[in-house]
């Protein structure tokens, strides 16, 4: 694998139908001309990811919308006009140009603007949309610097951009507009509380949305056992897992832990404002797998702007059995 900061070769890597790692606002893309089925492919080959699970189609600016999609909502423009570059995904009825590999043969097409410098000077020189999920293995954690492309996904990768660590931390949010009114698919970096002041309130994802991978119950996953708790429940999670005799580590905001002063665990501690909890979160579940304990305790912040989408994370890693919540 080639790593560097060569936008154009970058760009002569996805020309020749190859994969680029590259840093966006949120975590890594693992790119892809997304008007190629075969270098799209490949994208589902590197990650180990079942071919129904759509990918979202990056763009150098939204004015490309009515490129890679149709029938758009004014709704979206709005969306569009307000939200980016940054980390908001707009799901559309999709346009001829995607490559049917993107969407695994769905009509709708995920695409997004992104704020990285990086990203956008790649899609500029580029000039078409990028094909990209996040580039880690299917079903792990996010990566948010380089080197986690580079451990996870090495040789798969023909050209990894290096930008150092990612701003935001947590994937971009999801939005179906293509069947209505406005559905929330995976709450994200771009926070409910600034859209719902240009869409009206969100609908829930239910049983007719588009499947979304990321909606599985369980993903985002460490190796390590993750238990997601209210942070009043930490104390009695870690007396839990100690009497089983697992090696507990507590993963909070460094302030809880003065709450909790004789804490039998090892302590992680995370910034105590929720853009850098997200920040730091999947780089610090990163860490305490490679320092190999059995049980990791993550603290839920409340479920507010950014709160939401780290709680929605902690959830997911925790998979159906192991985040239990006392309230929302
Ligand atoms: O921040 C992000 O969104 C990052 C960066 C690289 O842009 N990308 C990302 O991609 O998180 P990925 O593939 O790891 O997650 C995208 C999610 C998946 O859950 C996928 O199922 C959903 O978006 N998705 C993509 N296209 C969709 C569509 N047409 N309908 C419904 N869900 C879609
Ligand atoms: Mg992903």
């Amino acid at each position: 694998m080639e790593r560097g900061l060569d936008i154009a070769r970058a760009v002569a890597v996805l020309e020749g139908g190859g994969l680029v790692a590259f840093p966006t606002e949120t975590v890594y893309g693992l790119g892809a001309d997304a008007a190629s089925e075969a270098a799209v492919a490949r994208i589902f080959a590197a990650k180990g990811r079942p071919r129904g699970h759509p990918l979202i189609v990056h763009l150098a600016d939204g004015a490309q919308l009515d490129d890679w999609a149709i029938d758009v909502p004014e709704a979206a423009r709005q969306l569009a006009r307000a939200a980016w570059p940054g980390p908001l995904t707009l799901v559309l009825r999709k346009g001829p140009r995607v490559a049917a590999a993107v969407t695994g043969g769905a009509a709708t097409v995920g695409l997004r603007v992104p704020a990285h410098p990086i990203a956008h000077a790649l899609l500029r020189r580029f000039g078409s949309g990028i094909a990209a999920p996040s580039a880690n293995r299917f079903g792990a954690v996010s990566p948010t610097t380089a080197d986690h492309v580079a451990g996870e996904l090495g040789d798969a990768v023909d050209y990894l951009v290096d930008g150092g660590p990612c701003d935001v931390g947590v994937e971009s949010t999801i939005i179906d507009l293509s069947r209505g009114r406005p559905v929330l698919l995976r709450p994200g970096g771009m926070v409910r509380e600034d859209i719902e002041r240009i869409t009206g309130p969100l609908a829930a994802a239910d049983a007719e949305a588009p499947a979304a991978p990321g909606t599985l119950e369980s993903h985002y996953a460490p190796r390590a056992e993750l238990i997601a708790v209210g942070a009043d429940e930490v104390p009695a999670a870690v007396a839990e897992a100690r009497a089983r005799g697992a090696a507990v580590a507590v993963l909070a905001p460094g302030a809880a832990f003065t709450a909790w002063p004789a804490l039998p665990a090892h302590a992680r501690r995370l910034p105590d404002d929720l853009a850098g909890i997200a920040r730091d979160l999947y780089a610090a579940l990163r860490d305490l797998d490679a320092a190999g304990f059995d049980v990791v305790i993550a603290a839920l912040p409340p479920a507010l702007g950014l709160g939401e989408a780290v709680g929605d994370r902690l959830r997911r890693a925790a998979g159906p059995r192991r985040s239990r919540r006392k309230s929302s």
